[in-house]
């Protein structure tokens, strides 16, 4: 497969990297510089040394028993135990914090001013838009709630709101098509969409309401009801008409429910809190589903211990709510600590690279969090400006893919002024929240490498047989976690044999065995370990491709090119990219029947994806062949289209079925 080819090759370049000392100014003042922390959370204190996590959230009732592992690989943690998360990110903190700031929301247009929204006033919205859900949707605990909404205010009230009231929310990212939406809708059996009639992004006003009707259209008979807010107040700025019986403004309905107060639920700890959809081997992407006392156990310890927030601080994480790393790191984790966070609409590089820096400066942003992509842009726009700027950040983070030692530095040196630790974290959707990072109170920092484990966590190499590839041996395998964890989602929606086949199938050792040792964790990440104990990541080694750190599944991308009716057959591929890590490369074949012009239908195809998926998935080329390379057996060889897109030789094609055909397809890869 393509993405392991490449990172086969990256492992053999790599070398060690020098290790970088946090500052003494830094440790001195770190949540976590108790070194003891990996003695309490060794294994001969699973799972019960979990319970010091735990106790960072309010429970209305405690736990009778950390972990229920009965039956592997489904867990339940902190059993018996009562909690809600909208209750531990807002109502905890109004005695003493109601009017601190809980989010800055910056608008794209710079000449829109910065509204900043304090704990009591989000409590305020959350609360009239509970009683909304409840009131005038009839919605109650355990319904599903699909959020298509960008980064606006609207978000995080929406998902908050659905948290108090138990209601499971399911956040589409606002790049995505109508289409892969509706999907989303579909799944989860959602009855209300809500979301937005325009947002700014890149200079322009999208209409997202637009998008959504496409959504509601073909998530068909499952939707009753769209609750539309505004971008700008009293005004609307879609084309898309409001479709009577369905669609309502939010503030038409929130004006009812003025001061309304909603108890929050007390949700049982392994009770559902959201689903995130994430790509995988299969073209139907996964809702993964995430619970309350054990994911809020470790989105707020990560947060704490990870990331330092302390209340006082200014943070902003620069990642979209609509990923995993929003969920966790801009609402649940930031919130339930009772800090300050910027909270941006638009992109990056809006109208210049200058401005995440004259964002910072304004604010006083000192905990930064953003993306290997993210970096990678804003060095290459102008890698001296940071330096023009008063930045005091100290402590930045990434996230979403492996960083070039390169970048890493830059971003050390000239984002961070040299004083700033870096944490290179790595997770997944599936995790939850942080698995491996450094904790940078304790540990020196390696460009490119995440580093150790988080305390509790133990995590193992395996090869193809199931053999431990011990540290060290610049060996690189199958990257799984030995045990269970607070954060791990619990389980595929309405899936769970396929969440045991994604997930466990690979390296489990007894299928009736009821002893947590037998089920490792299969991350889908190739990784490998230093002598020291760090980890690198190589990259995935399935069929998923992270192009600007969007998982996004190849076969997803096959099936929005087979939507084009000239075309027979697809494969894509992942090629290197300076700024976005990686991007896809397209082929298809087309049918017989077929009498478009080949530049036709490679551009039929990329809107096919922009359309099914959205402008994030746009292909670098597509390529049209006459054939693909194939086994005996018919499938096809992306290993082989990945080598001619990066301009590498092929290797042996005598297994082939049609050798030939590679011969052609390189002449014409490299004619153009
Ligand atoms: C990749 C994002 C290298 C990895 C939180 C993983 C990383 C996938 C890192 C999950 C990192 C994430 N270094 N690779 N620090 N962090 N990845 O579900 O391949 O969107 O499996 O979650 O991103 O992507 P997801």
């Amino acid at each position: 497969m393509s993405t392991k080819q490449a990172s086969d090759s990256i492992a053999v370049h790599w070398r060690e990297e020098e290790s970088i000392q946090p500052p003494e100014s830094f440790v001195r003042q770190a949540n976590m510089a108790d070194r003891d922390i990996y003695k309490r959370m060794a294994e001969e204190n699973f799972p019960a040394c979990f319970d010091e996590y735990a106790k960072l959230l309010h429970w209305s009732r405690q736990w009778d028993r950390t972990l229920d592992d009965e039956h592997p690989p489904f867990y339940r943690w902190f059993v018996g135990g009562e909690l809600n998360a909208c209750e531990n990110c807002l109502d905890r903190h109004l005695p003493e914090a109601a009017e601190r700031t809980a989010f800055h929301f910056v608008p794209e247009d710079e000449q829109e001013e910065a509204v900043s929204i304090t704990y009591g006033e989000l409590h305020r919205r959350v609360n009239e838009f509970a009683a909304v859900l409840r009131e005038e949707c009839g919605l109650s605990r355990g319904d599903r709630v699909t959020l298509y909404l960008p980064m606006t205010p609207a978000l995080p009230v929406a998902m908050l709101a659905c948290a108090r009231l138990g209601l499971i929310h399911s956040v589409v990212f606002s790049g995505f098509s109508g289409q892969a939406c509706a999907e989303r809708i579909e799944d989860s059996n959602s009855r209300v969409l809500v979301t937005i009639d325009a947002y700014r992004r890149g200079g322009k006003l999208h209409d997202h309401k637009l998008k959504a009707d496409k959504a509601a259209e073909a998530a068909g008979q499952t939707l009753e009801r769209c609750i539309v807010f505004r971008r700008y107040e009293g005004e609307y700025r879609s084309e898309a008409p409001m479709k009577e019986g369905r669609d309502v403004f939010a503030d038409e309905l929130i004006s009812a429910h003025q001061g309304a107060e909603v108890e929050p639920e007390r949700m049982r700890s392994e009770e559902t809190l959201f689903l995130m959809y994430t790509s995988g081997t299969t073209g139907k992407p996964k809702g993964a589903q995430h619970s309350t006392g054990g994911y809020m156990t470790w989105a707020v310890a990560t947060s704490k211990y990870v990331l330092d927030i302390k209340p006082e601080d200014c943070y902003w994480c620069m990642a979209d709510i609509g990923w995993i790393t929003g969920h966790s790191y801009i609402v649940y984790g930031p919130l339930a600590l009772g800090t300050s966070s910027v909270l941006y609409e638009g992109a990056p590089t809006t109208p210049d690279a200058g401005r995440p820096w004259r964002i910072a400066e304004r604010f006083g942003v000192n905990l930064f969090h953003t993306s290997p992509t993210a970096v990678r842009a804003l060095r290459k726009a102008d890698p001296d400006l940071p330096l023009k700027y008063d930045l005091k950040f100290r402590a930045m983070t990434t996230v979403g893919e492996p960083i070039e030692p390169e970048a890493w530095r830059w971003y050390r040196d000239t984002v961070g002024h040299g004083n700033a630790v870096i944490t290179d974290t790595w997770w997944q959707t599936e995790t939850g929240a942080h698995m491996l990072t450094t904790l940078p109170g304790l540990h020196a920092m390696k460009p490119g490498s995440a580093g150790p484990a988080l305390p509790g966590i133990y995590p193992v190499i395996y090869d193809e047989n199931g053999e431990e590839i011990p540290p060290g041996q610049g060996r690189a395998g199958n990257l799984c976690i030995r045990n269970p964890w607070p954060g791990r989602m619990l389980t595929i929606w309405g899936d769970d044999e396929r969440f045991i086949n994604t997930y466990y199938a690979q390296y489990n050792r007894d299928r009736d065995s009821s002893d947590w040792r037998d089920w490792p964790y299969f991350a889908g990440d190739g990784a490998m370990q230093s002598a020291d104990g760090y980890y690198r990541i190589l990259g995935r080694i399935d069929d998923v491709i992270n192009v600007a750190g969007h998982r996004l599944g190849t076969k997803e991308l096959e099936s929005a090119c087979l939507a084009s009716p000239d075309v027979a057959e697809a494969a894509v591929v992942a090629v290197e990219d300076s700024v976005k890590g990686v991007v896809p490369d397209v082929y298809v074949s087309v049918r017989p029947d077929s009498d478009s012009a080949p530049d036709a239908v490679a551009g039929a195809v990329s809107d096919q994806i922009e359309q099914v998926i959205g402008p994030i998935a746009r292909p670098r080329r597509v390529w049209v062949v006459p054939d693909m390379p194939k086994t005996r057996s018919g499938k096809i060889m992306r290993r082989i289209l990945a080598a001619l897109s990066a301009g590498r030789d092929p290797g042996d094609t005598s297994t082939l079925s049609n050798p030939d055909v590679v011969e052609s397809i390189r002449e014409h890869v490299e004619a153009t």
